[in-house]
């Protein structure tokens, strides 16, 4: 593996690595055998191994240790404050986090085997249900993983969820794919998510902190967004972000900034479809 990919497991349903592997096709990791008709499993809690109970304190507490100065306050709100989101207890257990998730945002955890097809992934988001993978990465993964484990799902996505106005913008976000995908604009919506869900950095009392998934499990995608002198970071603009193509095996070279997530919500608010329209004709 090249140790010089730092991206994390950022990989949402819908894009390249999903769409060649995925549907059935043994190249997809993960047990999609017994699965329901939404692609949920049961999560067997007793079938995490000792070991694998091992590895997700490591993962943790070396993720645990970087985040203070760099997760917004949100992120840090939840993993800090909520018994339910204390992430040293082991692997989590989805139905216990429910109990507070539903009561802060109204949102539900799913598990799943794995990478979803589009219409599937964005069908559980208009619903207020986020799906979470079921297994942990390999011990040689430890770094870096290419597909979405549980370790990348439900630290980097999780704590999010249990803010108000970001749990309502996601619910909206996969309304809006459903949408932009019969309209021929999902690619270019898939950028909108990468930079902001995946990838995104938010300004907060004169400095830059993350938000995005993607950034937030990834040690050296953490450190590098925000403190190298390297990436450009530009303020969020929905027509900016997408337009700009992006690489899921590497770190960023651009990363989006928001000042609020009221300016996430307000300026995703409007209708696409021009959008869509204009980008086509640029064939951006
Ligand atoms: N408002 C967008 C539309 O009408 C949908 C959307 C919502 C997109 C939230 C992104 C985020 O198409
Ligand atoms: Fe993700």
């Amino acid at each position: 593996m090249d140790t010089t990919t730092l991206s994390d497991a950022a990989l949402p349903a819908g894009f390249d690595i999903s769409l060649k592997t995925r549907d059935g096709n043994p190249g997809l990791r993960g047990n999609y055998a017994s699965m329901a008709a939404d692609y949920t499993v049961p999560q067997a809690m007793s079938d995490y191994t000792s070991e694998q109970q091992a590895r997700w304190l490591r993962l943790v507490e070396r993720q645990l240790a970087l985040i203070p100065s760099r997760a917004c306050k949100e992120f840090l709100d939840a993993v800090n404050g909520l018994t339910a989101l204390d992430m040293r207890r082991g692997i989590p257990n989805f139905a216990d986090v429910n109990v507070a998730l539903k009561a802060a945002t109204n949102w539900t955890l799913v598990a799943v085997p794995g990478l979803l097809p589009d219409d599937v992934f964005f069908t559980h988001l208009a619903n207020r249900r986020f799906p979470v993978t079921v297994w942990l990465r390999e011990e040689r993964e430890f770094d870096y993983i290419v597909e979405p484990d549980i370790f990348h799902d439900f630290f980097g996505h999780v704590p999010m969820l249990f803010t108000p106005i970001y749990a309502d913008h996601l619910q909206a976000y996969g309304e809006g794919a459903l949408k932009a995908k019969r309209l021929g604009g999902l690619d270019w919506l898939a950028r909108l998510y990468w930079y902001t869900i995946e990838f995104g950095l938010i300004r907060e009392k004169g400095a830059t902190k993350a938000y995005g998934a993607g950034v937030l499990s990834s040690p050296k995608e953490l450190i590098y967004a925000l403190d190298s002198p390297i990436p450009k970071r530009v303020p969020f603009d929905v027509m900016t972000s997408m337009r700009t193509a992006f690489l899921i095996d590497d770190v960023q070279t651009t990363y989006f900034v928001l000042e609020s997530f009221q300016q996430l919500r307000d300026d995703t608010a409007p209708d696409f479809t021009p959008h869509y329209e204009q980008l086509k004709r640029e064939g951006a």
